[in-house]
């Protein structure tokens, strides 16, 4: 792993906090070191076609998912629903350079949570519109690991409220 291309990820975060507007979230946490990260998105319309307009994150997960997700939310804007879903969990860390295999896992939540706001809008569009759209995913994440039970021992906790871009 590119520990320089970390540091700068991390010193220079792109995208964190929560997305009041957004057209779909979702969450997702690793069994495995109980961290948890949440994508929100936002769509627009480009020349006909239905494009990301921006993404954003929180996670209490540690630096290098962070990184990754700050990272992939760069680079998904423009980009159609499809062309995000074909992007691998290798491709969203790129910058980062091969991730160790102790990281590997912090490249695939960010990943997964992509996928899941990603799908997360496509069935929001199958159902009614007074159907609630992802029942689970109101409130923070802080909300989500408090409910879990999750808020003391290792995790970090980035404080987004805080940070102004
Ligand atoms: S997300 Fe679990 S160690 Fe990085």
């Amino acid at each position: 792993m590119d520990e320089a291309a970390l540091q700068q990820a991390l010193k220079d975060t792109q995208n964190l906090g929560e997305m009041p507007d957004a057209d779909a979230v979702g969450t997702v946490g690793s069994p495995d070191c109980g961290d948890m990260v949440r994508m929100w998105i936002k769509y627009k319309e480009k020349d006909g076609q239905k494009v990301i307009d921006k993404a954003s994150f929180q996670s209490f997960g540690c630096q290098t998912a962070i990184a990754v997700a700050s990272i992939a939310t760069q680079l998904i804007r423009g980009k159609t629903k499809e062309e995000a879903l074909s992007l691998s969990a290798e491709e969203l860390s790129k910058p980062l350079g091969p991730l160790p295999p102790m990281k590997i896992h912090c490249g695939q939540m960010v990943e997964g949570a992509l996928r899941a706001a990603l799908e997360a809008e496509q069935k929001a569009a199958a159902v009614p519109a007074a159907a609630p759209v992802v029942a689970d995913q109101s409130g923070t994440l802080a909300d989500a690991l408090s409910a879990a039970g999750k808020t003391q021992g290792k995790i970090k906790i980035v404080l987004t409220s805080e940070r102004k871009d």
